[in-house]
């Protein structure tokens, strides 16, 4: 399926997590990366289960989720199953950037375990044997899948230009052959 690629620029990209979310009337979310819960500032779901195998300080999270569980993506799997919850939507963000040098409040975003890739993989994968319907992806660029909206995100500051994609996809269910 190919969409139109909206371009936005220079918002605070909790903003596109919202109004993805909304869109699919997201009430149940599992968070595969969940990082400190930045992206619900705008719009906090009703229940919030995150993945990530770093635990931060109490203070820096800023949307704490209802459930923690302290894995990888691909450690997490049979904790999931364990709980039972039906996601509406699946939401990954892995670190794709280089750690930067210094003093920065976000450091702990650039902590990665394996790479990008194997965590979206898995994401997905988690997805389809759940039977969560989508999943929204933050990345530095597009990754296969059944897209259904894809926003290009150009921050812009001086001489600094970044670019990454949020892209909603429609997670087609594993069959599997008896
Ligand atoms: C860019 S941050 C996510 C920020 C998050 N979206 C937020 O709103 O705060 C990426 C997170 O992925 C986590 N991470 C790294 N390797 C991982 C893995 N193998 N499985 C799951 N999470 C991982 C990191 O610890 C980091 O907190």
């Amino acid at each position: 399926m190919t969409t139109q690629t909206e371009i936005i620029q220079n918002i605070d990209t909790a903003k596109i997590v919202a109004d993805m979310l909304k869109q699919v009337n997201a009430e149940y979310v599992l968070d595969t990366t969940y990082g400190v819960g930045r992206f619900y500032k705008f719009f906090r779901p009703k229940f919030l289960v995150g993945i990530d195998p770093h635990i931060y300080p109490n203070s820096i999270y800023i949307v704490k989720p209802d459930i923690l569980i302290p894995k990888t993506v691909w450690g997490a799997f049979k904790t999931l199953k364990l709980l039972g919850v039906k996601f509406n939507i699946c939401v990954v963000d892995p670190p794709f950037r280089h750690r930067p040098r210094g003093k920065d409040n976000r450091l702990y975003y650039y902590n990665l375990i394996g790479t990008p890739e194997d965590i979206i993989r898995h994401s997905f994968k988690i997805a389809e044997e759940l039977k969560i319907p989508y999943l929204l992806l933050h990345f530095n660029k597009p990754y296969d899948g059944t897209k259904i909206r894809t926003i290009k995100y150009i921050y812009e500051r001086g001489f600094l230009k970044i670019e990454s994609y949020f892209i909603l996809y429609k997670v087609i269910p594993n069959v599997k052959t008896p």
